[in-house]
């Protein structure tokens, strides 16, 4: 029931007609029993939504492409690991003042330990993007090697200058030993299922072998991993985890991941359905 003291969350993205967030927010607040709502925001004027927010007082935003790295000078404090990635994806307004997080690597540590206890690893990060910048600065606060490997040479070799680690170009990967690898590329993506950003003879039996890609949820590198006797984590683990953990930072309380995974789950194959009607 929404009524005086409802609060009011949201995502600012352009565009976010596509997010699932709000499906996967509002299904948790009435899990939850929270007197809450959460809407999609498409912001022109990044300014203007922040004064918007602080204004209206809204509790917890959401923040996606193009605003996570534009928006950090906007903030009154940023958590460290944040910083360090120096994007932000997460709001909580506290006090009046606005704090940013991101949820991104804590999503991505917990899907893998869940798996794989990272200590004394040498974990393959496949990417240098915004992904793969989330991850990397994750998986530098636990005890592993790290392991850049990009396309573009110049952007995987900046990625690990600043993480202090080695980049192998992804062209020159074969015969590279790794414990764990993870795809924090966009290949494999729909409409791109049958690629794959790697071939099939680095894999090995034993290794774990995470994607973050969702769509498709079994992707290529997935199902060529699990051929060959991998464990493999799919990009469904990391969505709802950092999912979670946004709606702990905004609440106090953790919700029920499972819940969070059978909803997007669900979501996801009406999006597929839909795009195999159209
Ligand atoms: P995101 O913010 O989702 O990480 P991004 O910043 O556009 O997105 O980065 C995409 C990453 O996927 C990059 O590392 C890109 O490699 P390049 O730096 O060479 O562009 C990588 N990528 C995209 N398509 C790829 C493909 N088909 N094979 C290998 N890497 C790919």
């Amino acid at each position: 029931m929404i009524d005086v003291t409802t609060e009011l969350y949201g995502i600012i993205g352009n565009p976010v007609r596509h997010s699932l967030s709000p499906m996967i927010h509002n299904k948790a607040f009435r899990k939850m029993g929270l007197n809450a709502v959460y809407l999609a925001f498409e912001v022109k004027d990044l300014k203007e939504a922040i004064d918007g927010i602080r204004g209206l007082g809204i509790r917890g935003v959401s923040v996606t492409l193009p605003f996570k790295n534009q928006i950090i000078p906007f903030l009154d404090k940023v958590e460290e690991v944040a910083g360090k990635i120096q994007a932000v994806n997460t709001l909580l307004n506290e006090g009046e003042k606005l704090i940013g997080y991101n949820t991104d690597w804590r999503g991505a540590l917990e899907a893998l330990e869940e798996k794989v206890d990272l200590k004394g690893k040498r974990v393959v990060l496949l990417g240098a993007g915004g992904a793969a910048r989330a991850i990397g600065f994750a998986l530098k606060t636990r005890d592993c090697e790290v392991i850049i490997s990009n396309r573009t040479m110049e952007k995987g070799a900046r990625l690990a200058k600043e993480l202090m680690c080695i980049h192998q170009p992804l062209s020159s990967i074969e015969g590279l030993k790794a414990d764990v690898i993870i795809n924090a590329t966009s290949a494999g993506m729909y409409p791109y299922d049958e690629e794959s950003p790697l071939p099939k003879k680095v894999l090995e039996k034993g290794m774990t072998v995470m994607d973050i890609v969702y769509k498709p949820l079994q992707t290529k590198l997935l199902r060529e991993a699990e051929e060959i006797g991998c464990l493999t984590i799919n990009g469904l683990e990391m969505l709802s985890r950092q999912g979670a953990a946004q709606l702990e930072i905004w609440t106090g309380k953790r919700p029920g991941v499972l819940q969070i995974k059978n909803d997007l789950r669900r979501a996801l194959s009406t999006q597929i359905h839909r795009r195999e009607e159209g």
